[in-house]
């Protein structure tokens, strides 16, 4: 009989028997220069295994499915020939709304490696706090890590809440993920999502207020001023230490959500449009993620932004990778077109902070990213957990697990091959597989709500937590 496992491995030839492979059974090694990066050839044998592939993260990979085999007990003699769809795989979590410490993030990281995701997109600055040690600027943990009271969906969970990453826990967790072959994605979010930053320097905004971290959900107007040259210089200088700290190739830079009207009253704003003779505001905002894209560039890495940045038609596709979660479809296609390279985060697919009644396991293990990009520029997916409505830790596991396991295997195996029921049955045996890594999941009889119950848990969720906020989102990005 043929394994479950997630991913599905590209190819399982069965050649009979079906014995537990012993605890202390013999794992020898074969280098495969011929095969690609990440992928492996896995031969078990008379209760022996054999594993090839021509790079440690092929080897990494091969153990991986080698653990799930013996989780779910029996083990035949086969022969796995496997290799990845997408070259990037990933999971964001937000540590600005709601942060978990080191040790939960590693519970977190373990089990997606387990899983073969290789990205760990790790948003750290936002309206809420500023959650990454930056040595040039103290201010920015001292003043702009501490709200001085939560009140997320009208919830008064009391403050202050206060805290972030020292740059050795940052190390700490870098080089946890390098050990399971996953790069840290840094996110630092620009122009927009920026009161954090202002609350410490509040002479990078349009207007020189003072403010504090956010302390609620939504879209703030606190965003960056693009047409301060000294303001451009900060998060330049801050991008250095960031660059230092993160060895990947990818720095995000955001490019979500920045409302024009600071801007549109900006003397500063307003000359530099006329200096660069541009004439609106996305064009405005396409040119400063362009300016940073190309400043990464300078020191060895790409920039990656979200979908909102290309609007303004100035994005180079061979500085910038553009990462889709909300419509855009076009813009994102059109930029496919030119070479550009595009991450998938469908918002209705792969928002996992959203109540399993919206995002129902099942709709998202059906979402088939490539059929939006037919291909061209599609580099891989990436599932998103916000944490505005996420207060503890079991929370953010049971929202992430198991739906995360859908992006793992729409990334390693590619358009579906395999019926639901089946991915459904292999997810739920490997239930005691993730607990025993720390990770509470959903109870299976919650991963697909009945529709009226979906209808429920939707209003429920849209009543208390959202109000209006996701309306009000929706329509600043249909902009
Ligand atoms: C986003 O959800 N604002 C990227
Ligand atoms: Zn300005």
């Amino acid at each position: 009989m043929k394994p479950t496992l997630i991913p599905q491995p590209r190819e399982i030839i069965c050649s009979g028997g079906a014995s537990a492979l012993p605890e202390n059974a013999s794992v020898t090694f074969v280098n495969k220069p011929e095969l690609p990066d990440e992928a492996y050839e896995l031969k078990i044998e008379n209760g022996a295994a054999e594993i090839a592939a021509s790079s440690k993260a092929g080897v990494f990979y091969a153990a991986a499915t080698l653990s799930q085999l013996r989780a779910n007990g029996a083990v035949g003699d086969m022969l796995i020939r496997d290799e990845p769809a997408y070259p990037y795989r990933g999971f964001l979590i937000d540590s600005c709304r709601h942060f978990y410490r080191v040790n939960e993030l590693k519970s977190v990281i373990d089990a997606a490696a387990r899983f073969k995701l290789n990205r760990f997109h790790w948003h750290l600055t936002d309206d809420q706090g500023w959650r990454v040690e930056i040595k040039r600027y103290p201010k920015l943990t001292e003043i702009g890590s501490r709200r001085s009271g939560s009140h997320f969906g009208g919830v008064d969970e009391g403050g202050p809440y206060v805290g972030y990453f020292t740059q050795d826990e940052i190390r700490e967790i870098v080089d946890y993920c390098m050990e399971r072959f996953i790069e840290v994605v840094p996110e630092i979010d620009m122009p927009g999502h920026f009161t954090a930053a202002l609350a410490a320097f509040p002479e990078f905004g349009c207007t020189g207020e003072h403010m504090e971290p956010a302390q609620k959900e939504g879209i703030y107007p606190n965003v960056m001023c693009v047409g301060n040259d000294g303001a451009v210089a900060f998060v330049k200088n801050v991008l250095d230490e960031v660059c230092e700290l993160f060895p990947g190739k990818y720095v995000h830079i955001g490019g979500d959500e920045a409302p024009r009207t600071r801007w549109s009253r900006c003397e500063k704003c307003n000359a530099k449009m006329k200096a660069l003779g541009i004439t609106d505001y996305d064009a405005l905002q396409g040119c400063f993620i362009e300016e940073i894209a190309e400043y990464l560039v300078s020191k060895g890495k790409t920039a990656v932004t979200w979908n909102e940045s290309l609007k303004g038609g100035r994005l180079s596709p061979e500085h910038v990778v553009v990462q889709r979660w909300m419509d855009r479809k076009n813009l994102c296609e059109a930029f496919a077109k030119k070479g550009g390279k595009v991450i998938e985060s469908d918002f209705y697919h792969y928002y996992f902070d959203y109540p399993f009644g919206m995002t129902p396991l099942k709709k998202a293990f059906k979402y088939d990213p490539a059929s939006k990009h037919r291909e061209a520029g599609l580099v891989g997916v990436e599932g998103a957990l916000w944490t505005e409505y996420v207060r503890t830790f079991d929370d953010l596991c049971e929202k992430l697990f198991p739906r995360i396991l859908t992006v793992a295997e729409r990334g390693w195996s590619g358009s579906p091959k395999r019926d639901y029921a089946e991915f459904r049955a292999a997810a739920e045996s490997l239930i005691p597989f993730l607990n025993e890594q720390g990770i509470p999941a959903l109870p299976p009889d919650r991963w697909d709500p009945a529709p009226l119950k979906r209808i429920k848990e939707v209003r429920a969720f849209f009543k208390g937590p959202l109000n209006n906020d996701l309306i009000g989102q929706m329509r600043e990005n249909k902009k």
